[in-house]
């Protein structure tokens, strides 16, 4: 049994298996385009949309003290993943190098916590597509009531309660309309869409700046209590938990730079240029969300954030503050559903692409990797995650869907630095391109920072993974094991 567990992929073998995969594509990419990629499923609804959530219920002002958190944690886990995609480099993610290196049972927790990362990112982020949705329809006094863009466990602050997220939906199925026909961004898109956030984050800065409220930055870290929010849920407030919980919540933020991991096929010298686009994108997004986040939560106050501010919260303090400022509101809005759309594309490749890995390995059944006969790309997959992602935006508030994809992340970071420590004592010589430096201090450093960010989440997010954690290890043991084809090689070779 044990070594059924851990049996591993041979890495030989998964290069040859993934060049099949690939259909011999071109190595163009730089360590340039992939910064790019990775800013491009960086920036989203985390600093848009959560920066005024962790402010409103975890830290006030302080949040800037989260992403600074947030963002050690992943430099931490991303050397380690950087680590991991210079080892083995084919296209693929934790799941695939956890295969070949820590053996099936590691992979397949891996791939099946990915399904938060993946799946339910998406669904956040179609969420926070709905409220820039309606600060659009505003600007042409129109709106979507209430009711049909929030979940049933909403209220607005006139008592109206929410039934069913439409444009969440909305979203989500156009996009896996566009996945289905074989729609990737292009670079040149990635590109244009990459120039268009960073240049509204930055602008956001510069003309913000200037209207910064000292009296909303005092006292920057709010004296520690509880905070009970619209929806009655109490969180920590203020003081260290309060900046803990923050930079749990922002750290959905950062989700995505590992989906530079995946475009290892297409790399010039993926050994080299991997760590550059992985870090480059870390850095470059941290230093713009310390910033953004200071000047957000300097313009408005932490009473917006949590009442008329709540929603929509960049376009909200513009408006309300920043005289003079109505094109910006505009532009950001505009730039904003643009670049949403483009994380939540990013999300669902990487959930469909995941699971087309998965079910090749006969490890979640076949439908996952059926290829539609005409655009060669898995429809009933993406129908599938079309479904299990609709019903999250449709009817999970996004402060739940938020925090269940920052702890399933976090605790595929865990897993990915636990496996290059262990993987550097047990394989030594193992061929790798980019070391991660400091051992063992990096990746337990990474691994005490993740459990931290953790641990200020609270229980009801910790009982949603153990939930999740739980169904998987089922479906492992009555289906997974059973029909693994590496199990079954390995059976048959013995014989
Ligand atoms: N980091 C991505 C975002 O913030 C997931 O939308």
């Amino acid at each position: 049994m044990e070594n059924r567990l851990f049996i591993k992929k041979s890495i030989p073998k998964l290069m040859i298996e993934s060049a099949d995969d690939g259909h011999g594509l071109k190595r163009s990419l730089t360590a340039l385009s992939l910064i790019a990629l990775g800013i491009g499923a960086i920036i989203g609804a985390g600093l848009f949309v959560r920066t005024a959530a962790a402010a409103a219920n975890n830290a006030g002002p302080s949040v800037t003290l989260g992403f600074v958190v947030a963002g050690i944690g992943c430099a931490l886990a991303g050397l380690c993943y950087a680590e991991f995609a210079s080892m083995i480099p084919v296209a693929g993610s934790a799941y695939t190098y956890s295969y070949a290196t820590m053996g099936e049972l590691v992979a397949w927790i891996i791939g099946w916590d990915l399904v938060l990362e993946y799946a339910l990112g998406a669904a956040t982020v179609s969420i926070a597509w709905s409220e820039y949705l309606n600060k659009l329809l505003g600007y042409f006094d129109l709106r979507i009531p209430y009711e049909w863009s929030h979940s049933p466990f909403e209220v607005s602050t006139a008592g109206t309660h929410g039934l069913m997220n439409i444009p969440a939906l909305i979203i989500v199925g156009l996009l896996t309309i566009l996945l289905i026909r074989g729609a990737r961004e292009s670079a040149l898109v990635n590109a244009i869409i990459v120039i268009t956030k960073v240049s509204i984050v930055i602008l956001f800065i510069i003309f913000g700046w200037s209207f910064i409220n000292p009296a909303n930055h005092t006292p920057f870290i709010p004296e520690a209590t509880m905070y009970t929010d619209g929806q009655g849920v109490s969180h920590h407030f203020g003081g260290i938990m309060g900046i803990l919980g923050a930079a749990g919540v922002v750290f959905f933020a950062f989700i995505g730079f590992d989906a530079v991991s995946t475009a290892a096929q297409e790399t010039k010298n993926p050994k080299k240029a991997m760590p550059i686009g992985i870090l480059g994108s870390l850095a470059i997004c941290t230093v713009l969300y310390i910033l953004f986040s200071y000047v957000l939560t300097g313009v408005a106050t932490l009473e917006d954030f949590r009442t008329a501010g709540k929603e929509a919260s960049v376009t909200y303090a513009i408006q309300t503050y920043m005289t003079g400022f109505g094109w910006l509101a505009k532009l950001v809005t505009i730039a904003i559903l643009a670049g949403f759309s483009s994380v939540i594309l990013v999300m669902l490749y990487g959930q469909s692409r995941v699971f087309y890995s998965m079910s090749k390995d006969g490890l979640v059944p076949k439908i996952f990797s059926d290829l539609h006969p005409k655009f060669r790309t898995p429809y009933k997959s993406n129908i599938l995650f079309l479904v299990f992602v609709g019903v999250f935006a449709c009817f999970v508030p996004q402060d739940i869907v938020g925090d269940m994809t920052s702890i399933g992340t976090l605790f595929a970071f865990m897993l990915v630095c636990a496996g290059v420590l262990i993987m550097r004592y047990k394989h030594p010589d193992l061929q790798r391109g980019f070391k991660t430096p400091f051992l063992p201090y990096v990746p337990i450093l990474g691994i005490l920072v993740c459990g931290a960010m953790i641990f200020g989440l609270g229980w009801a997010n910790w009982t949603r993974l153990f939930i999740w954690m739980a169904i998987g290890f089922f479906f492992y043991f009555t289906y997974g094991i059973r029909k693994s084809i590496l199990n079954k090689e390995n059976k048959e070779n013995k014989k």
